[in-house]
Parts: structure tokens; sequence; C-alpha cells
């Protein structure tokens, strides 16, 4: 998707939707939501954005063009992994009957204690992404020059394929950062062993910095052919960066390394 030409070849008449993540999991690629908005226009499709990895206070999808926005507000907009909850955000009025009903109709609702947890949330959401965004640069930056991973993927690096496009849709870069690590499988797991701050889990988003291995985790359910060609191989590890001192996580890569 990140060639608009790919995305307009494959639309036909009965394309409805033309669905958009980005920044993407877990290879951190960006997707112009203004250039899909206005092919969407063109074609009379509807554009919705997943903007879990940004989180409204670094992406406003809707004021790019976007239908519709989803969220999974488990991970930034909840912040403390100890909740799990979804949303839609839309400008149309039509589109938010229409979920209101499913939602209705399918009682897909919080439970009070889970909606008390993600107001209070969202009251520090600002400061906790600018705190995820500058520890997660100078981390994804320290990783960079250590010379020990083969990439460093972060859409707030200069070194990025995409991080003109990135400034221009994005207030800062969040904490998700991801590398490739030459050594094969192994190597990997003995690192993801020996790392002590960060937790070996699905997850993301949180205060508490998470590591995860695609491969085998997050993205195992990817026919292994698709995983080859996408590049979610047994070298890459997604970091979600934390609002620990940054200092102690990239002491605790550092060490991984080591060991
Ligand atoms: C980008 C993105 N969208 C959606 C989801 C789904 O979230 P949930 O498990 O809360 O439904 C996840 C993570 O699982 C995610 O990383």
């Amino acid at each position: 998707m990140r060639d608009l030409g790919k995305v307009e070849q494959l639309m036909t008449g009965r394309t409805r939707m033309i669905w958009v993540e980005t920044p993407t999991n877990p290879l951190m690629q960006i997707i112009d939501v203004g250039a899909m908005a206005a092919l969407a226009k063109r074609t009379g499709a509807k554009v919705v954005v997943d903007n879990t990895f940004c989180s409204p206070a670094l992406q406003q999808p809707l004021s790019l063009g976007a239908d519709a926005v989803v969220h999974s507000s488990t991970k930034y907009i909840g912040g403390h992994s100890d909740l799990i909850g979804g949303a839609v955000m839309t400008s149309d009025d039509t589109l938010a009957e229409q979920v209101k009903f499913i939602q209705f109709a399918g009682g897909a609702v919080n439970s009070p204690f889970e909606c008390f947890l993600l107001l209070r949330s969202i009251k520090t959401l600002a400061i906790r992404m600018k705190q995820h965004s500058e520890n997660a640069l100078r981390f994804a930056r320290a990783l960079e020059d250590s010379g020990s991973f083969r990439e460093v993927l972060y859409p707030g690096l200069e070194s990025h394929p995409q991080h003109e496009l990135a400034k221009k849709q994005m207030r800062a870069f969040s904490g998700m950062v991801s590398v490739y690590l030459d050594g094969g499988f192994d190597r990997v797991k003995r690192f993801l062993q020996n790392l002590k701050l960060f937790a070996l889990a699905e997850s993301l988003g949180g205060v508490e910095s998470l590591v995860n291995h695609p491969e085998k985790m997050t993205h195992a359910s990817v026919p292994p052919e698709l995983r080859e060609e996408l590049g979610i191989t047994g070298e890459l590890v997604r970091f979600s960066v934390g609002i620990e001192n940054v200092d102690d996580l990239i002491a605790d890569v550092q060490q991984a390394l080591r060991r």
C-alpha cells in the first residue's frame, strides 16, 4: 500500500473499503492516508484507518480525509496493560448510526470498570505519547548507532525510507521500534531470554516496555510464504518502548547482546 498505483490497480467496482494501518505492525511502514482518501473519493470507497500505533495524540486520520478510525484501546489509549477495549471514530453520521446499531445488537460494550480505567488513562495520553516518542527515538538512534543490528525500523529515524511522509502525517513517532538481528532464530531467542527490563509479551502500548517476536508470536497465524514475502522472519524483533528511563532500556539491550 506504499505504492498508490498498485492499490489503484487492485480496486474494482466492488471495492467498498480501503483498510489502512499506519505505521504498520510490525514493519513500521507508513501509508499515505491523504493519498488513500483521495483515491477512495474518486472510486466511491470508504477509508478506514487502524490508528492503534499512534493514538489520537499523534495522528488524526479523520482530518487527513479518512471516513473512520479504529483503535485497539487495549494499547496506547489504555496505556497500562490492564484492560481490553476497542473504539471506532467517524465523522460520517450514517456510518455512525450503522456502527452504533451493530454495537447495540452485538453487545460489544466495555464493562463500567474498564470505562473508568479508560477515562483515567485518557487524561495522561498526551504526556505518555510524548514520553513514548522521546524514548523510542533515543532508543532507535542508540540501536542504530551501535551497529549491532542489521536494520532498525522506526519512522522517526532519518534513515527510514518514509521519514518525510511520517513527519507530514504524524506529530511524533510513537513507541514502536523493530529490528533485524543477524545470527538466526537461535541467537535472537538467546537475546530475548536475556533481556531483563523488556517483558516478552504480545501486547504493546503500555507504560512498561515489552518485546515481541512477531514470527513466533503476534504474526504466527500469517501464512509462512506471506511472512517471508513481507520480511517477518525469525530475525525480526519488535520493541514496545515504555516510559521508563531510556538509558536503562538501552543498557538492557546492550547487556542482552553481550550475553
Ligand atoms: C495495530 C493493531 N490493531 C488492532 C489490534 C487488535 O487489538 P485487540 O486485541 O485489542 O482487538 C492490534 C493488536 O492486537 C494491533 O496491534
